[in-house]
């Protein structure tokens, strides 16, 4: 492993946690309807989050908490992108069939624009938090691994769209949240065009 990869690698997960809104005013509320609304915390938990993305360099990935789960944001390289095509046979659900991302993710990369892959890093097997496993830095995943995700707890692997493989316990994709872009560099999670 080079230096540079090295350094990257200790760069880990960076956090963002830019609540941007979902917090609506209320107005008079009867006192009996007030005591059934959701606490200000907990609406303030289920707020969209405002990412900054223009640090982010090609090939690192930032992890971002939205309603209390990790949501990454990986800026994928070219090779990253040319893994996907490559695992098309090698994955459960290729043509994205099971409803794990929203319309405008529904395509090869999974994403709006191909480069940023937003996905809520939580194993659809029993909630564990895969990790992120670029072929250069992961010997320890064999000599035929192109690069993706893995579960350590139960051995599932995702390639770099989020698309599991076959034969894991996994039963399907890692989840796309809903997000839209502010600007070429700043994104919303939990929140599109449609509202959140
Ligand atoms: S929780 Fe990920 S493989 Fe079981």
């Amino acid at each position: 492993m080079s230096e540079k990869e090295l350094d990257k690698s200790k760069r880990g997960f960076l956090v963002a946690t830019s609540v941007v809104g979902g917090v609506t005013a209320v107005g008079a509320a009867v006192p009996f309807a007030a005591s059934m609304m959701p606490s200000e915390r907990a609406k303030a938990m289920g707020a969209p989050v405002e990412v900054d993305i223009s640090h982010l360099g090609p090939g690192e990935m930032m992890r971002v908490e939205w309603r209390g789960k990790p949501v990454w944001v990986l800026r994928r390289t070219p090779e990253m992108l040319t893994s996907i095509e490559k695992s098309d046979d090698r994955v459960t659900d290729p043509k994205l069939e099971v409803d794990q991302q929203p319309d405008y993710a529904k395509n090869e990369a999974r994403s709006i624009k191909p480069e940023v892959l937003v996905l809520v890093g939580v194993c659809t097997h029993l909630g564990c938090s895969p990790q992120f496993k670029p072929k250069e830095m992961s010997p320890d995943m064999g000599a035929d691994w192109v690069g993706g995700f893995y579960c350590p707890c139960h051995g599932s692997k995702f390639d770099f769209a989020g698309r599991v493989y076959k034969g894991a316990p996994a039963p399907i994709n890692l989840e796309v949240p809903r997000y839209m872009y502010l600007a070429d560099s700043k994104i919303v999670i939990g929140e599109d065009k449609k509202g959140a």
